[in-house]
């Protein structure tokens, strides 16, 4: 199994919800690979320090939200060099009409389409590469990645037939109760990193009084009965949705508006997030720690990709010395 998150920031509940609460159930059955993928960070533009701070603040996520960073590997993408090798190989066999159909370039690129780096156009086949380096089988993702992950399908069939079967055509898995989680301010707009207001998202760093206010201040409706007629009140469907994935439990309390089912939320919120935000705090001030286990997680993922680089070398018609 293999997934990644670009450690462009903090992370949020989307993050924990869509991917990373899966990941941590799903570290027990699969031998797995957690990526920051830093590469595909700088298709837009980073602060080095900055950057650099948040691959430590990401893997400290990972690790204080319960991925186990002994029994999994815990990486860098830049670290591995067969990532960019691999990556400029599937480049070379992804047709511009599959790029031109991405959603997430058109959104990303925005009005600006000819200041658009190459490197945010040719993203999809960088993480298809990431994928299918490690000949992965299974990939944890939320809801908005389903497109990417459709294309890296394709990618893998593309070289099998053009070089022979080598690699598995990987798995989607997108599950759980909450592969899509919206903005607090905007039931239509995802929850992201990159939201100027951080009052659209919960971040997993929040401590309790910045969860209860943007919760309290999240966007809803003046309907008495909080889980009424769903399909036309985005907001509140997702506040509701939020509640369950938290608690487990379809949503469906006694609640008197949005006032008290607010309180309700936040309580359960809080219990879920603080724990995780105060193991962040800690974690990120052992920096040699972090460092420890990164660069532990690189050297076991490179060896998995140089075997693999070299069989996909020979395929191609490098030369492999
Ligand atoms: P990113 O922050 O774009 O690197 O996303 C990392 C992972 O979190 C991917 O698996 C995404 O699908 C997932 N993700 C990001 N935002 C959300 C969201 N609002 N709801 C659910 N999953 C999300
Ligand atoms: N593109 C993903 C995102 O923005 C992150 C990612 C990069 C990824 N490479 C991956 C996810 C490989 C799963 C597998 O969310």
């Amino acid at each position: 199994m293999f997934s990644g998150i670009q450690p462009t920031g903090n992370l949020h509940l989307g993050n924990y919800l869509g991917a990373i609460k899966n990941w941590v159930a799903l570290q027990e059955k699969y031998r797995s690979i957690f990526c920051i993928v830093d590469m595909h960070a700088i298709t837009v533009p980073q602060e080095p320090a900055e950057l650099a701070r948040n691959i430590r603040l990401t893997a400290a996520t990972y690790i204080a939200c319960g991925i186990d960073a002994e029994k999994n590997i815990i990486f860098p993408q830049s670290a591995v060099a067969g990532h960019a090798e691999l990556g400029w190989i599937l480049g070379c066999i992804t047709p511009l009409g599959w790029l031109n159909r991405m959603t997430q370039f058109k959104e990303k690129a925005g009005e600006e389409r000819e200041g658009a780096s190459l490197g945010l156009y040719g993203y999809p086949a960088l993480m298809a590469a990431d994928i299918l380096l490690y000949k992965t089988t299974h990939v944890p993702v939320g809801e908005d990645q389903k497109q990417h992950l459709e294309l890296a399908r394709d990618i893998a069939g593309a070289f099998n037939r053009q070089f022979g079967e080598f690699f598995p055509i990987p798995e989607p898995m997108i599950t759980g109760p909450a592969t899509r989680v919206m903005s607090l301010r905007d039931g239509l707009r995802k929850m992201s990193k990159s939201d100027e207001s951080d009052y659209s998202r919960i971040n997993l760093t929040d401590d309790a009084d910045t969860i209860a206010l943007k919760i309290q201040k999240a966007k809803s409706d003046s309907e008495r009965d909080v889980t009424a007629n769903l399909e036309n009140r985005p907001e509140a469907a997702n506040l509701l949705n939020i509640y369950a994935a938290l608690t487990g439990n379809p949503a469906n309390g006694n609640w008197r508006g949005f006032g008290d089912f607010k309180k309700d939320l936040a309580a359960v919120a809080i219990s879920v997030i603080e724990p995780i935000a105060v193991e962040i705090r800690k974690l990120t001030k052992d920096t040699s720690y972090l460092d420890s286990i990164l660069k532990k997680g690189s050297e076991r993922a490179n060896e998995i990709a140089e075997k693999n680089m070299k069989e996909i070398k020979k395929l191609v018609g490098f030369p492999v010395f």
